[in-house]
């Protein structure tokens, strides 16, 4: 299977684990754990937007995390910042990459906007190899977050 056909799969079968439930932790809790059985993924969970300044650590697989991101520092709370997706294939050449754990090369950062497009969240997924992310992973991911946030909505 390509990438691609990958995230379709694993979409289809999401759609089905989020449908009736609109609690947020139950939502992110399970997606973290999804996508760390179906992708293998090093480190994947959830940054928070808890007041107009910092991210707070949710719900996540992996690794013990750091708890706390500014907005507009490492990659997570630059997302946040840009309200966009950010691919960076090689975590020790982004200026301000916050180091959770040394054996991370790579990450992949998505917004999670809320319907009016404010960012309440990131998805956040580390790689312990170099450039694991492409095109495809955001595609992908940011489809799996849209289905999230619509879930979230109701
Ligand atoms: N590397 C992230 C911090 C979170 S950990 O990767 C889990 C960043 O620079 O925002």
């Amino acid at each position: 299977m390509t990438k691609r056909e990958r995230y379709e799969a694993f979409l289809a079968d999401y759609r089905l684990l989020i449908a009736d439930e609109d609690d947020r932790i139950c939502l992110l809790a399970n997606t973290s754990a999804a996508l760390k059985e179906a992708f293998g993924f090093f480190w994947v969970g959830f940054y928070l937007v808890n007041d107009p300044t910092w991210l707070h650590l949710g719900p996540f697989q992996g690794l013990v995390a750091c708890t706390r991101i500014k907005r507009g520092r490492g990659v997570c709370g630059t997302a946040w910042a840009e309200a966009q997706t950010i691919v960076v294939p090689d975590v020790d050449l982004f200026p301000g990459h916050i180091a959770c754990s040394s054996a991370s090369r790579s990450e992949i950062v998505v917004p999670m906007k809320a319907s009016g497009g404010e960012v309440v969240g990131v998805l956040d997924i580390d790689s312990d190899q170099l450039a694991a992310f492409d095109e495809d992973d955001r595609e992908g991911l940011e489809h799996i977050v849209q289905e999230l946030m619509k879930e979230l909505s109701h």
